[in-house]
């Protein structure tokens, strides 16, 4: 009997050490984009030796995890989504020196790294490319890269009309050695990211070795760039309708109705093909060959919802970012139905959800919610959830899209389609830490993107002093959070029946969220005598076991008597 017991002791010992090797399973990770991070010489521009600087701010954030968008050698048409040189650094961001110091110092400060890794595309300065096009058509050098000849008299149409995400033909004509123009190279996004072809076993060989180099260093983990992006159907064949297929996938939604945007993703000739598996489990025995745990997680936007779930099978990679969750309106029934997708298919694979709210790539969440009340409501909703958390740069200080002229903006979205799509700009404007600094203390230079006066309210110093300000917020559902909700036994979630505009669940023995989605305060009993935790607003009462939510508030409280 004695055994038995033990026995069990044993396996839920195994459990538990499983649960917290898994660092990524409930981490809260904070994506930096070094570019508008903090400069640290005065050239404008962010860099690896700021992000140095502000590990002490990131520690006391109480975050678990940084991921940076990439600083590798670059033309920087992409904001460095256009890799040169995956193994090194560019200059504008420091030096290689700098990366591994990065490493160490945010180890010492109890805080892992993940890297962006971009295996799509690399940009058209990579030494490959400008030998693929000093090279002949069907050369070795060219069939890195996906060349073809074109269609029509002379071969003066592209192979296909896929789409550049960016907008325009997903095809460029090069000039040939004879001074012609001659054969076409595939490009999902600008004509400076030429993608690669993975039936190519140069490529597959040449990205073990960027993991290798990285992974021998310390780096904890990848963010994969475009994951599901790696393998194309047939690229002679045409898309029944790419000009909505480029709206359906823009991160801002494009407009378009979410329905209508899902049949179109759920469908798509370059994304979502099998093959990309096989590498990842490649990938995977790679990740699983070093000491410590070290994890991936894939960038892919997918319908329906269910195929991310096979990007995180227990032999492939380790998580997949959630990007229904950060379509969601701020509407209690939306939200609960794609939390509990999430999770049930993710739990079919054993795969731990994770929640995104915006990146660097789409609408800030407060612009996009249109109210700061949303926001701080919605991420005490996300902060409460079983899963890792992911907080883009300036969300902890709820900042908006940035005021930026059209003859300013620099993504090449806004430039391929002539201004129509505005681009992501607005979400990488620098980071506000003083208010009363110049450049509010990004940086002693011209900072590379305009810094509107109305950034000084966002600034990290003014907030670190007000006790109910968006930072306050972070830093307090943070520390809560690890306290209440990270607890082996408080994985679990526990719905229960609300009224419409309400989300209610608990976790644990002694956590309980509310969230009112709603313009109306509404009361819910929730059975129980409570203390109200955390607030995203004032405004809340309890008489008895009732609690009076505010409009847009989201409520943690705490069973007493625990
Ligand atoms: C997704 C990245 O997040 C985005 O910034 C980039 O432009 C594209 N992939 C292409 O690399």
């Amino acid at each position: 009997m004695l055994g038995t017991v033990q026995n069990k002791q044993n396996t839920l010992n195994e459990l538990n050490k499983g649960v917290t090797d898994n660092w990524w399973e409930n981490a809260v990770i904070y994506q930096v984009y070094p570019r508008s991070f903090k400069d640290s010489n005065g050239d404008g521009e962010g860099d690896l030796q700021g992000v140095i600087q502000q590990l002490p701010y990131l520690q006391d954030l109480g975050i678990d995890a940084i991921w940076l968008s990439p600083f590798y050698k670059s033309p920087n048409k992409d904001g460095g989504y256009d890799v040169s040189d995956p193994r090194d650094v560019d200059p504008r961001f420091g030096t290689l020196a700098d990366a591994e110091e990065l490493i160490q110092r945010a180890h010492e400060s109890g805080i892992k790294v993940i890297f962006d890794i971009v295996p799509n595309h690399f940009s058209s300065d990579h030494v490959w490319f400008k030998a693929a096009l000093a090279s002949k058509p069907s050369s070795a050098e060219r069939a890195r890269f996906h060349f073809a000849d074109g269609k029509g008299e002379n071969g003066n149409q592209p192979p296909n009309n896929w789409e550049s995400l960016f907008n325009g033909p997903a095809w460029t004509r090069v000039i040939e050695a004879d001074g012609k123009p001659g054969q076409w190279y595939l490009h999902l996004f600008d004509s400076s990211q030429p993608d690669l072809n993975w039936e190519n076993a140069e490529v597959a060989k040449d990205f073990e070795r960027t993991l290798h180099f990285w992974l021998d260093r310390g780096l904890d983990g990848f963010r994969i760039d475009v994951a599901h992006g790696l393998f194309k159907s047939d690229v002679k064949e045409d898309h029944r309708d790419p000009k909505e297929l480029t709206r359906a996938l823009r991160m801002d939604l494009g407009g378009m109705d979410p329905e209508v945007r899902k049949a179109l993703l759920s469908d798509i000739p370059f994304f979502g093909q099998g093959q990309a598996h096989e590498i990842y489990r490649q990938w995977r025995t790679i990740f699983d060959s070093y000491p410590e745990k070290r994890m991936a997680v894939a960038e892919a936007l997918l319908y329906p919802t269910s195929r991310l779930a096979d990007y995180v099978r227990p032999d492939e990679l380790h998580q997949v970012f959630n990007f229904d969750y950060m379509g969601a309106e701020w509407n209690a029934s939306k939200i609960i139905k794609s939390v509990k997708s999430s999770i049930a298919e993710l739990s079919t694979v054993g795969a731990s959800p994770s929640w995104v709210m915006n990146n660097h790539d789409s609408p800030r969440v407060v612009s996009r919610l249109k109210s700061s009340d949303r926001a701080r409501a919605f991420a005490l909703l996300t902060h409460a959830l079983p899963g890792s958390v992911y907080v883009y740069q300036g969300e902890e200080l709820g900042m908006v899209e940035g005021i930026i002229p059209d003859e300013v903006r620099q993504d090449p979205a806004f430039i391929r389609s002539g201004g129509k799509d505005k681009g992501r700009d607005g979400a990488r404007v620098p980071l506000p830490w003083n208010a009363s600094a110049k450049n509010f203390g990004f940086s002693g230079g011209n900072p590379w993107l305009p810094m509107h006066q109305t950034l000084k309210e966002y600034s990290v110093d003014l907030q670190n002093t007000e006790v109910n300000s968006f930072l306050n917020l972070y830093k307090m559902s943070l520390t809560l959070r690890k306290r209440f909700l990270n607890q082996e036994n408080s994985t679990q979630l526990i719905w229960h029946d609300a009224p419409e505009g309400i989300v209610h669940f608990s976790r644990g023995s002694e956590f309980i969220l509310l969230a009112n989605t709603t313009q109306l305060p509404i009361d819910i009993d929730v059975k129980a005598s409570v203390m109200v935790l955390l607030q995203s607003q004032s405004g809340a009462s309890l008489i008895g076991t009732i609690v009076t939510v505010p409009p847009d508030t989201t409520l943690w409280l705490r069973k007493e008597n625990n």
